[in-house]
């Protein structure tokens, strides 16, 4: 039998540290309060715009999602971000991704100054998880630092470890490769161009993946061993729209030490990580 690595009893735990938190800034006049720009309807980022603000809103912290229409011309777009995210009572602010197809072009890690970007998208706080001190106050990603987390959480020390990351995305991989370097783990990102990924895959003690593709990490991906951990950080609909992950969870389960489930693993630790992020940034404006 594998460990189930889920993420509630790490997300319990740390909510009681940011009550405390959030409480103590309440005594000295500051409300943490944080601002969601959301453009168009994408269903899936109605969802999870709407955890964020229900998670922030558990802490008491303030969250106000900004319904910006599909149509939005892109100088309005840039002006609304810019006015809103300047706003002396915002502590922090994001753009849910993905933008409609005539503002992909936007990189919207510059628009939102280091000291709010609760993401950890621009490139100061991406340059302070490159530098990886750890005295930094730079703003780490949220899923990324999740992963991190979550891994640690579970007991496990990440020094030394031979860790697979599939998929080499901004948002994911890369950051995720710094992070792990930085904990002193051994890092090979495996990507679309990857020669015989399994053989990589093999080897690790950790394989994390994050490419979007229903349940392809099977058995033959896998150490004879059972003894890896896997974490899943794909969000997939598979052909009969039942959600599931990169991997073949049931097919899996127990041919590994520990693995995450989808949904309940990694995806509400982004949540966290944004929530801690929140109150970082309000905490260094005091
Ligand atoms: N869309 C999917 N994941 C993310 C994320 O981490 N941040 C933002 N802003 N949008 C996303």
């Amino acid at each position: 039998m594998s460990i189930e690595m889920k993420s509630a009893p790490l997300v319990e735990k740390e909510l009681e540290s940011l009550r405390e938190r959030c409480e103590s800034l309440k005594s000295k006049g500051v409300t943490p309060s944080m601002k969601v720009l959301l453009v168009g309807e994408n269903k899936a980022s109605l969802i999870y715009t709407r955890n964020k603000k229900k998670f922030c809103e558990k802490f008491g912290a303030d969250c106000e999602i900004i319904n910006l229409s599909e149509e939005i011309l892109e100088s309005e777009f840039l002006a609304k971000v810019k006015e809103i995210s300047e706003r002396n009572d915002v502590h922090g602010c994001f753009v849910q991704l993905p933008l409609p197809k005539h503002l992909q072009h936007i990189d919207c890690g510059a628009l939102i100054s280091p000291e709010k970007d609760v993401d950890g998208f621009h490139v100061h706080n991406i340059g302070e998880l490159f530098k990886g001190d750890p005295k930094s106050n730079g703003l780490m990603p949220c899923t990324p630092q999740g992963v991190v987390n979550l891994i640690e959480y579970y007991g496990n020390d990440l020094s030394g470890k031979n860790v697979v990351i599939i998929g080499r995305s901004l948002i994911v991989g890369k950051p995720l490769s710094l992070l792990l370097l930085n904990k002193n783990a051994t890092v090979t990102v495996c990507h679309s161009r990857t020669k015989d990924l399994p053989e990589h895959t093999k080897r690790a003690d950790i394989i994390v993946s994050a490419v979007g593709r229903p349940r392809f990490l099977t058995s033959d991906y896998l150490s004879k061993d059972k003894n890896q951990i896997l974490v899943d950080v794909g969000i997939n609909h598979d052909s009969e729209g039942k959600l599931c992950g990169d991997m073949d969870y049931e097919n899996i389960k127990d041919k590994c030490a520990a693995i995450t489930p989808v949904p309940g693993g990694v995806g509400p630790l982004t949540i966290l990580s944004l929530a801690q992020n929140l109150l970082q940034a309000a905490e260094n404006s005091l």
